[in-house]
């Protein structure tokens, strides 16, 4: 049975004052459309896996955002973690526990607030991974062709002599400095790593039990409580122990069995303002508008958006970012954009 984790749990802190600690991005309708990100990602897997097999993995604190934004979801399905210790630790902690439930589970592991153009091919894609995991020991990730040496990814070096579609995969490497994605480009057989992940729990379990045997006997130990009335004790008191690390290192980088389809879609992970105007559709000066009536004269490549669908009058100002938000109005250009966070925490005592 299919099964899927969608991961909740980031700050999104390049999205600010948007995106916050309290609120972050993907419960926020980013693009305008009337969902907000967790909605849509809920949204698109529910068309490949039943409802009820979707579990939401995300911090405590954004429990009532999730059963406010999902409101058909079960307490079964929300996966709550009392601590922020990145993805190794809640995708280890949600796979035992789908396991137990259900050992044959095939499952797909997505972040919540990405942006995927063509849903069918994306689609078919998943259906092609799971038929694969289903019947082999594979971990399966979906790979973006690259268009630059971006150091904020995993690459993923691919056997150039495969002629399947599913392709063996020879190095993952998480985050690349800049000299070697640009040389990992130069070189033609490399992909992005999209962030989706599919596998069986049973794989995936027996990974992190060789990759991280501390992390994987410390949820181990929990195991005759999943699912039942005690687990909330169990994590409460054990959860803040785990290591933080992210699942790109904790087992991508150092397993074997790593396969890879490369996507047939197009495919961006909204992790910055830019990123976002790029998708949007732009107003006939290039400007992208949310929630805001703009007047622009001499002005383009501004990503502009407001809270109360305020009036915004720009003159000459080009690429942009022009975000307002209760307390807050942010300025800023979007070649600093990677700053947003650096700023974030210089102003926090301000408001
Ligand atoms: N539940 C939960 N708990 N979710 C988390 C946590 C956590 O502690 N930390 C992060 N997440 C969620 C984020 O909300 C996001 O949806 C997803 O997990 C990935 O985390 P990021 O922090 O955005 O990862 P990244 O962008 O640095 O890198 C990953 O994604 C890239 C593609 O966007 C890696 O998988 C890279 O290899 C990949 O290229
Ligand atoms: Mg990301």
């Amino acid at each position: 049975d299919y099964y899927a984790i969608l991961m909740a749990g980031g700050v999104g802190s390049r999205f600010w004052p948007v995106s916050t600690q309290d609120f972050p991005k993907q419960f926020h309708d980013m693009l305008g459309t009337g969902d907000t990100l967790i909605q849509k990602t809920f949204n698109r897997l529910a068309s490949l896996i039943p409802e009820e097999n979707i579990f939401i993995l995300t911090n405590e604190r954004y429990n009532d955002l999730v059963y406010r934004q999902l409101p058909s979801v079960t307490k079964r399905q929300v996966v709550l973690e009392p601590a922020m210790r990145n993805t190794a630790p809640c995708i280890l902690y949600a796979s035992l526990k789908i396991h137990k439930e259900n050992p044959d589970a095939v499952m797909i592991v997505a972040p919540s607030d990405h942006w995927i153009e063509d849903e069918n091919a994306f689609t078919q894609n998943v259906r092609q991974a799971f038929e694969y995991c289903s019947n082999n020991d594979a971990l399966m990730t979906l790979g973006i062709t690259p268009t630059f040496p971006n150091t904020g990814y995993g690459y993923i070096e691919y056997d150039k002599d495969s002629t399947s579609n599913i392709k063996s995969v020879n190095q993952f490497r998480e985050k690349p400095n800049y000299d070697t994605a640009k040389s990992f480009l130069s070189q033609g057989n490399f992909l992005w790593n999209a962030g989706i992940f599919m596998w069986s729990a049973k794989t995936v379990i027996s990974v992190f039990q060789k990759n991280q045997p501390e992390l994987y006997q410390l949820f181990e130990a929990g195991i005759s409580v999943y699912n039942t009335e005690n687990e909330y004790d169990f994590i409460s008191n054990n959860y803040g122990k785990a290591e933080n690390i992210s699942v790109d290192y904790a087992i991508m980088e150092k397993s074997k069995n790593v396969y890879v389809i490369p996507a047939t879609f197009d495919w961006n992970d909204l992790g910055t303002w830019g990123s976002l105007y790029d998708k949007l559709e732009k107003d006939n000066t290039g400007n992208a508008v949310v929630n805001a009536k703009t007047l622009t004269t001499d002005a383009s490549g501004n990503m502009i958006r407001t809270k109360h669908n305020k009036v915004v009058v720009v003159d000459g100002l080009e690429d942009y970012i022009i975000v307002d938000k209760d307390e807050v109005l942010l300025i800023f250009p979007k070649t600093k954009e990677q700053d947003i966070k650096k700023v974030l925490q210089s102003v926090k005592d301000k408001f």
